[in-house]
């Protein structure tokens, strides 16, 4: 009976975890376009992707985030597309923003209030470039 509990309860807890760690791909992963997915990442004013980060095929990267040249050999496209969407449900005291949440922020200009800061569509560009383009 312990036993029984004890695995119901390590099965829901690994489920949880796994539920936090990776976001389903959204419809607009079916029109995702990795070259718009490239400028976007490069568009500092949209996005900003490389103040922090070094990124396959391009140049002038940061180095406060981790590197995504190889981000995709290391995580899954769910995986990736989590962290980008949302990055607390890893590490709540992240810096790097919530890109496609609007969940817990304050203040914002009355035009953005119940936006993301990327499109469905640019988050799955940005996913299908990063995937393209191991290192
Ligand atoms: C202000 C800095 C900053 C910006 C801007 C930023 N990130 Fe991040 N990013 C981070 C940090 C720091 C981490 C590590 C997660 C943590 O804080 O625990 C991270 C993690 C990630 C990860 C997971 C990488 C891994 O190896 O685990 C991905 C994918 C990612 N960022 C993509 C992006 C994309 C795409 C953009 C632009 C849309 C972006 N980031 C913008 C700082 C940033």
């Amino acid at each position: 009976m312990r036993l029984w509990i004890g695995c119901l309860v390590g099965l829901l807890f690994s489920s949880s975890l796994w539920a936090n760690d990776a976001m389903p791909a959204t419809p607009s992963a079916a029109t995702a376009d990795a070259e718009r997915g490239r400028k976007l990442l490069i568009a500092r004013h949209d996005t900003g992707c490389l103040l922090c980060h070094q990124a396959p095929g391009l140049k002038d990267g940061g180095e406060m985030g981790p590197s995504l040249k190889d981000v995709g050999t290391r995580l899954s496209p769910e995986q990736i597309r989590q962290r980008i969407a949302d990055p607390r449900v890893l590490n709540p005291q992240t810096f790097m923003p919530a890109y496609f949440s609007t969940k817990g922020v304050h203040n914002v200009a009355k035009s953005f209030q119940g936006k993301t800061v990327l499109t469905e569509q640019a988050l799955e560009d940005i996913i299908a470039y990063l995937l393209k383009n191991p290192s």
